[in-house]
């Protein structure tokens, strides 16, 4: 077993995280016992970054102890391992609008007290700037047309100087009439504009069709 980058691991091409909560599954997810440590396999057709660490992903900016901001935690799937990877040192703001998705997600939170579930809009920050902090990474996967603006808005408020965004993109929700490659192109160009460097970026095929997955960092203001 090798870490590929803090917190993650990888065997005969699985990608693995360490089993915060040993015996507890919280996707159906394999896991890997060896010797007193358990290991959960991280599946990239359910997880975007996942995903992109298969296809990839240069650089992983996730280390123990640190503070994320989730956009469109869903039933906490990607949450889980980020959960793992930052440890009960690190905690995870997560924001979800969806009411049925948030009650699945809150027992993923009951067993993981490093995850801060949020019902909350991801367009409008304010409503819950009071319950977070500011953040080394934001992660944005809500699959809207205005996915980058929400990420952008969220990053201002709650990002570090410096700090991470990884943005998924889905392609047809931005615009089905447009070919995917053009929205990538578009969807990066927004991102520049908006002051941050974009330091890698892929297709999710065939994990996730008609996706990519960017990694960008905020320029700090001088
Ligand atoms: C593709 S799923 C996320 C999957 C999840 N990131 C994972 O990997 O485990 C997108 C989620 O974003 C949520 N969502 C979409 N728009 C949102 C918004 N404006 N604010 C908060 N959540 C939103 C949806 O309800 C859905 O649960």
């Amino acid at each position: 077993m090798k870490e590929i980058s803090s917190g993650i691991f990888s065997e005969n091409g699985k990608i693995l995280t360490l089993n915060s909560r040993p015996g507890q599954r919280v996707y159906g997810e394999p896991i890997l016992k060896k010797g007193k440590k358990e290991y959960r396999e991280w599946i990239p057709y359910r997880s975007k970054l996942a995903a992109a660490i298969k296809k990839g992903l240069k650089k992983i900016p996730v280390e123990k102890n640190q503070k994320i901001l989730y956009l469109g935690s869903a039933t906490g799937t990607t949450p889980s391992h980020l959960s793992d990877i930052v440890g009960e040192g690190g905690i995870i703001f997560c924001v979800e609008f969806s009411e049925r998705m948030m009650r699945e997600f809150l027992r993923v939170c009951s067993q993981r007290k490093n995850l801060v579930p949020i019902l909350a809009d991801a367009r409008k920050p304010q409503e819950y700037s009071d319950i977070t902090e500011k953040v080394d990474l934001v992660y944005c996967d809500i699959a809207q047309p205005d996915a980058t603006r929400v990420a952008v808005i969220n990053c201002k408020e709650f990002l570090k100087s410096g700090g991470y965004l990884m943005i998924a993109i889905k392609s047809r929700s931005v615009d089905i009439t447009k070919r995917p490659s053009d929205i990538y192109r578009e969807e990066i160009q927004k991102l520049k504009m908006a002051g941050f460097e974009v330091l890698d970026w892929m297709k999710l095929d065939p994990f996730e069709k008609d996706h990519a997955f960017i990694l960008a960092r905020q320029i700090p203001s001088k």
